[in-house]
């Protein structure tokens, strides 16, 4: 799909559609959009009158053969209202627009940005908008739908002293969005592995967690280590560590999950694929900031030789675990990748994680739940969060959650012990091999799933937390 900048005036643009957006309880026709309702002899404002156009968020308005445009068509979108338009509607709402035209067999259109909106994070979250809604979970279906394509978005409204500005956002939310929806393919993929460090060299390491929750799979495990290493890194500056749970299926184990359901657990690796994902685009836009991505992967099965509840391994650093149900592997393997993110060299860690079904009972599939034992590092993130459009909450942290994990006959045990607080028991868990290092716990469970399409993106995996993490790295 190509991104290009449109610079003709509205009425010569010969497109399938042309599409803008009006806002809530605000007299349509101002700025562009009354040029426009001047060009089509008062279109616009019949619309509204007749109750059709009422700038509500993400409502459409499609209307064939506009009078006064070359045009075939004229889509309008709703942004409800203008003083809580930011980027993050502005995303949804290109979104939504991608999706409608292509349903429909539209392969080009124009996407024309109002007055006061020519920034390039506009352009940014438009290019993000499209490119994201674009992406399609039918890699395994033989009949596609090869006639419904959009070939080019053109981003019309910027005057020539804008234009660089808008080249750059339009560059930069390509290779962002193209991540995302990398990261998305790769949550998609029925259980199989990438290879990097083998079991040999895993035992070498002695990370005893990520092979105790390997032991019950043939499919040996595999830690997947990517570095980038800017030329331009400031000496003694900050090195990020980015660590993915990638548990490419998990079945519970020997606490095993009940069968309903049980064929989404593909999606379980979805940290380690965000994570990659990220290293994709980073490697794009190069900032001058070292980042180590670790991302342990394996799958989490029954079997003669799985672990069983009241085994005791001993991770990486050196800490001794209760395991007390072979369903909470996800920290497991965490524990060895955050002790080994460190041990190469990260000074502020990050992981995400599909780790518990007790983030979507706190914060459903609105937000992404934030775990941090440093707040000037936790700060940074949730500011990033914010301006990458993407919803996450911070979590408490405080000692006395502690206590839930304590173990009777080792160090720790990786389940609570207490009723409740099972996200935060989680997060505590991982904790304990971050130690003094600044470190963030992204509970991702609820948000790195869609169950159902939403009008700006697909069923299936959302490539959450990406975006938050390219802004965050790129920000230091
Ligand atoms: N992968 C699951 C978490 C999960 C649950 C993700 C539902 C998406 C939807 C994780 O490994 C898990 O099983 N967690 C357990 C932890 C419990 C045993 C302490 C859970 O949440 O039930
Ligand atoms: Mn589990
Ligand atoms: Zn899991």
């Amino acid at each position: 799909m190509q991104i290009t900048l449109e610079s003709k005036p509205f009425a010569t643009l010969e497109t399938d559609a042309l599409v803008t957006y009006v806002f809530e309880e605000t007299d349509p026709a101002q700025g562009r959009v009354a040029e426009l309702d001047k060009l089509t002899g008062g279109l616009l404002a019949k619309l509204s009158k007749s109750g059709e156009l009422t700038g509500k968020t993400l409502e459409i308005t499609l209307v064939h053969a506009p009078a006064g445009l070359k045009a075939t068509r004229l889509l309008l979108l709703g942004a409800g209202k203008r003083e809580q338009f930011n980027p993050a509607t502005l995303r949804k709402v290109a979104g939504a627009a991608l999706r409608h035209l292509k349903s429909r067999g539209v392969h080009n259109f124009t996407f024309v940005l109002r007055e006061g909106d020519l920034t390039e994070e506009a352009a940014q979250a438009v290019t993000e908008g499209a490119i994201a809604a674009d992406f399609e979970s039918d890699k395994y279906k033989t009949e596609k739908k090869n006639d419904k394509f959009i070939e080019t978005v053109s981003v019309a409204g910027y005057g020539e002293s804008e234009k660089a500005a808008a080249e750059k956002g339009i560059a930069r939310g390509r290779i962002v969005a193209e991540a995302q929806n990398f990261t998305r393919d790769l949550v998609n993929e029925p259980s199989n592995k990438l290879e990097i460090l083998d079991e040999k060299k895993i035992a070498e390491l002695k990370m005893g967690a990520l092979l105790s929750v390997a032991q019950g799979s043939v499919e040996p495990p595999r830690m997947i280590v990517i570095t980038y290493t800017p030329s331009n890194a400031k000496p003694g500056g900050p090195v990020v560590g980015l660590v993915g749970k990638a548990v490419t299926f998990d079945t519970g184990g020997i606490s095993i999950k009940p069968s309903d359901g049980m064929e989404k657990m593909k999606y379980d690796m979805a940290g380690g694929a965000t994570m990659l994902g990220v290293m994709r685009a980073l490697a794009a836009l190069k900032p001058s900031v070292k980042v180590i991505c670790v991302v342990p992967a394996t799958e989490n099965m029954p079997g003669g030789k799985a672990q069983k509840p009241g085994d005791i391994q001993t991770a990486m650093s050196g800490k001794t675990i209760e395991v007390l149900n072979t369903d909470a592997e996800g920290r497991l393997i965490l524990a060895d990748g955050v002790h080994y993110a460190k041990q190469l060299g990260a000074t502020h860690l990050v992981d995400a994680a599909t780790l518990t079904g007790a983030i979507v009972v706190a914060l459903a599939n609105i937000h992404v739940g934030v775990f941090g034992s440093d707040q000037a590092w936790t700060d940074k993130l949730l500011a990033s969060a914010k301006a990458a459009g993407e919803k996450m909450w911070p979590m408490p942290m405080d000692e006395e959650y502690r206590e839930f994990i304590k173990g009777s006959f080792a160090d720790i045990q990786n389940i609570g012990s207490g009723k409740g607080g099972g996200a935060i028991t989680g997060a505590m868990f991982i904790r304990e091999f971050a130690g003094d290092t600044p470190w963030i716990h992204l509970d991702i469970a609820g948000t790195a799933w869609n169950d159902d399409a939403k009008p700006w993106l697909a069923k299936g995996p959302t490539g959450i937390a990406l975006r938050t993490l390219v802004q965050l790295v790129t920000s230091l």
